[in-house]
């Protein structure tokens, strides 16, 4: 191992958090961001922000990024959500490329008035029949379909019960639809009636949603959701699962969790994403009800007042979809989970731990922030992409690293990122005594194995 540059980190880049400047206060809006971007820099300029970094080649398997101080890293990625690996696919290519042909560019308007295609309509009929529901309703992201479907349906006198570690869009939603919010225990099913029954003992006129995601995307974990399903009905509740991490890429035909759990068709609300397997940009809710779809469409607001999700995005899901649906797309799966396992599995034999259940998303335990810090800044100088999670996205001390498998990983590349994280995190944590000690942490340059 070679050794360079010593590179000091101040304790300043070690401590801290994003939630200590959600909410910031100072008469200008503007000045007031200094507050966030002086200990942003702190941690930018001592390679302890591992964030807003941009490919150079796009989403590959190995590939270049580039850090926002323009420093480029190169190694094995799996910073990146194309979990069947679709986005590279030629069929996918060729596909986008005919869109342009046949409708050009651009959506050009909501699907309110005449934002969609002919093949938006026939995408919408397909994702509620893969669902085995009635009907399906496309929003111009994941995010959007997210928020959209709680803003769109729950009134300020509604009810949300969520669970509490429910994606941003969905908290985003309900914060903004109405003031009485109650989180449930994550994946508890005995805290989550308390809330549905303490709700209906003194309301039994306002409306309650349920809301729960079908894989969690930080822990890698599912709900029971029949149970949650059995619960929405008992108290006349309307359960929403938030299926963008399993959906196409987990279970024998791609149905996620839901049908994994023989749930096809009976879950009251779905919503999705277009962004980790198909390979482009947007999202759906799945109802059985035609009236709450043309009621979404025109009530809300990210779908009414925003553009259709756009031509190439359309041909290239519509693509994804059909190769979903084969025997190629069972086949990709196939090689994803191998892949997962076998990450997981090297993970542990070099005696690091992993969160939850086989799927896409290996969240590498690193725990201490600081710990977390300097692992992530060794990161790209010895080969591995990988997002850092870290408090307030999650819990304090449950740092993270969260690894996002796709199914062109080869075996070389899994091999990469298992001995390139334990290097690192090996490295890592003695540089840490250092700089707890006040000296520097020495910068090493080589690729790991
Ligand atoms: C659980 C969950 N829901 C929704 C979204 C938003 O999806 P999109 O990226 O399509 O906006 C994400 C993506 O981060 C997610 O993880």
């Amino acid at each position: 191992m070679k050794k360079t540059t010593e590179t000091n980190v101040p304790q300043a880049a070690l401590e801290g958090s994003m939630r200590d400047f959600r909410v910031i206060s100072g008469d200008n809006l503007v000045e007031r961001c200094d507050q966030f971007f002086n200990w942003q820099d702190t941690r930018r300029q001592s390679g302890t922000w591992p964030f807003s970094r941009a490919t150079e080649q796009g989403p590959a398997a190995s590939c270049a990024v580039r850090d926002d101080t323009g420093v480029l890293a190169e190694g094995v990625n799996f910073a990146s959500q194309d979990y069947l690996s679709l986005s590279s696919h030629p069929a996918v290519h060729e596909a986008a490329q005919a869109a342009i042909r046949d409708f050009g560019v651009h959506s050009a308007g909501s699907p309110a008035l005449v934002g969609n295609i002919s093949t938006s309509i026939m995408l919408e009929r397909r994702i509620a029949d893969f669902l085995q529901m009635e009907e399906a309703i496309l929003f111009p992201t994941g995010w959007a379909a997210g928020f959209g479907v709680i803003k769109g349906l729950v009134r300020s006198s509604d009810y949300i019960v969520m669970d509490a570690l429910s994606h941003a869009c969905l908290q985003t939603g309900a914060q903004a639809s109405t003031r009485n919010v109650l989180l449930y225990r994550h994946n508890n099913l005995e805290h989550c009636r308390e809330r549905l029954a303490s709700i209906r003992a003194k309301d039994t006129e306002n409306a309650i949603m349920l809301v729960t995601e079908g894989l969690f995307s930080m822990d890698s974990d599912t709900p029971d959701i029949e149970g949650l399903q059995e619960l929405a009905n008992e108290y006349n509740a309307t359960l929403m699962v938030d299926v963008a991490h399993d959906f196409g890429n987990l279970g024998e035909d791609g149905s996620g969790h839901i049908g994994i759990q023989n749930m096809l068709g009976k879950v009251d609300l779905v919503m999705g994403s277009f962004s980790k397997t198909f390979g482009s940009n947007g999202g759906f809710v799945a109802t059985n009800s035609r009236a709450l779809k043309e009621y979404l469409r025109f009530y809300s607001p990210s779908c009414t007042f925003s553009n259709a999700m756009s031509p190439i995005q359309i041909a290239t899901v519509s693509k994804a979809l059909d190769i979903i649906q084969t025997q190629e797309g069972k086949q990709l799966r196939e090689k994803l989970m191998m892949n997962v396992l076998s990450l997981r599995e090297k993970i542990r034999e070099r005696g690091m731990d992993v969160y939850g259940d086989p799927s896409a998303i290996v969240a590498v335990k690193t725990g201490d922030e600081g710990l977390a810090r300097m692992t992530a800044r060794l990161l790209p100088q010895v080969g591995l992409l990988a997002n850092l999670v870290e408090f307030p996205a999650v819990q304090k001390g449950q740092a993270r690293f969260r690894l996002q498998v796709m199914a062109n990983h080869s075996e070389q590349e899994i091999e990469a990122a298992a001995s390139r994280i334990d290097y690192a995190m090996n490295m890592a944590g003695h540089q840490l005594e250092l700089v707890n000690k006040g000296e520097a942490a020495e910068t090493p340059v080589a690729l790991a194995s």
